[in-house]
């Protein structure tokens, strides 16, 4: 079987720098307790307008750019987001819409696993593109999270910002480059932590449900860190286990950006120096499914990650949704 690699990376942030301190006079906080208590200095917010597909677009032209493949060679999208800019259709018609894909046989759709989406998203590009199912496949992890935070909860609004990442799937012959394994898991137990009450088939939208502000995200914030410590950590050392890697063997672990505490445990769980870490979460919040693909493209275009890489993703997120995933880059 061919290995599935990643060809091309690239990603796209709004202009706009919201730093901690635009929340001191909306809401009970202080610059001081969001940058310890998360690590983040400040986000972007998309203006009103910008959509999630939007977003998705400058970031896959940035790939395609990288590359230097025409959008008509892409025959696959799969989106990860929590945030589509409609409940149907998906993103991924969207986008293929707005950039006028044609490959005659393109096809896609969007994936829901929160902050987990971009793995999940990736692990699915994989199995197509390692049994010839996909030539070229886009993976991109976008989120337009101030659609559905709530201005008022400090809570969440002060983690949370916009962005969109976007890498390109191929397949390679040479089996030392590539993804090489991955753990993946769902735990549903964990969905009274981290959802949003209406605007589903649950609960559709009343005016009542609005009122009552029950569509933004709802999340418990310790319960839901005290699982992401454990279960983001678990899975980035069971993929390493599996694959006899010491902390030494990794180059990059790229973990999802929600809480610098969270990063740093994790980190410490593989006994991997901090160096080593890709952190951008004091200068973009968490974007959800953006945050491992932006921090991928800005290392590639930093030229901090090498060809033949050993890389570890890890990142857990709504659902419960976590998972792993163990590859060696194959950019030069
Ligand atoms: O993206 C994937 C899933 N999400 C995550 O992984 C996020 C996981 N959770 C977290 O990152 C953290 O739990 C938060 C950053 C959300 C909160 O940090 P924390 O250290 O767990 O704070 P806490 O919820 O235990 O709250 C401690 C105190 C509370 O006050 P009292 O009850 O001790 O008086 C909160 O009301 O901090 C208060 N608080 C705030 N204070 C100032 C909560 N938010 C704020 C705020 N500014 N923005």
């Amino acid at each position: 079987m061919k290995k599935a690699v990643i060809t091309a990376v690239g990603h796209y942030v709004p202009d706009n720098v919201i730093p901690n301190t635009y929340f001191e006079s909306r809401i009970e906080t202080t610059d001081e307790w969001i940058r310890t208590r998360t690590g983040i200095e400040e986000r972007r917010f998309a203006p009103d307008g910008m959509a999630t597909s939007d977003m998705s677009v400058l970031a896959i032209q940035d790939c395609l750019k990288h590359r230097g493949i025409d959008k008509d060679e892409i025959d696959f999208i799969v989106v990860a987001t929590v945030t589509p800019d409609h409940v149907f259709p998906a993103t991924a018609c969207v986008i293929q819409h707005k950039m006028e894909m044609k490959h005659p046989y393109i096809w896609g759709y969007d994936i829901s696993a929160a902050c987990s989406g971009f793995l999940f998203a990736l692990e699915t590009a994989r199995r197509l593109v390692e049994t010839g199912g996909s030539k070229k496949a886009l993976v991109v992890g976008a989120d337009k999270m101030t659609a559905i935070v709530d201005p008022q909860d400090r809570a969440t609004c002060i983690i949370f910002g916009d962005g969109a990442g976007a890498v390109l799937v191929e397949a390679s012959d040479d089996e030392n480059i590539g993804i090489m394994d991955s753990v993946m898991h769902i735990d549903g137990s964990g969905f009274q932590h981290l959802h949003m009450k209406a605007g589903g088939s649950f609960m559709p939208a009343t005016v009542e449900t609005v009122e009552q502000r029950l569509h933004f995200a709802y999340q418990e914030g310790q319960h839901v860190f005290k699982s992401a410590v454990k279960s983001m950590a678990d899975a980035a050392y069971d993929v390493m286990q599996r694959n006899n890697l010491k902390g030494d063997d990794v180059a990059w672990l790229v973990p999802h950006q929600a809480n610098l505490r969270i990063i740093d445990a994790t980190a410490s769980r593989m006994e991997l120096d901090k160096e080593r870490v890709m952190i951008n979460i004091q200068r973009y919040g968490n974007t959800t499914a953006g945050t491992i693909p932006i921090c991928l493209s800005e290392w590639q275009k930093a030229g901090k990650i090498q060809y033949a890489d050993n890389v570890v993703l890890a990142a857990f997120g709504g659902g419960f949704t976590y998972g792993a995933t163990y590859l060696k880059w194959g950019i030069k």
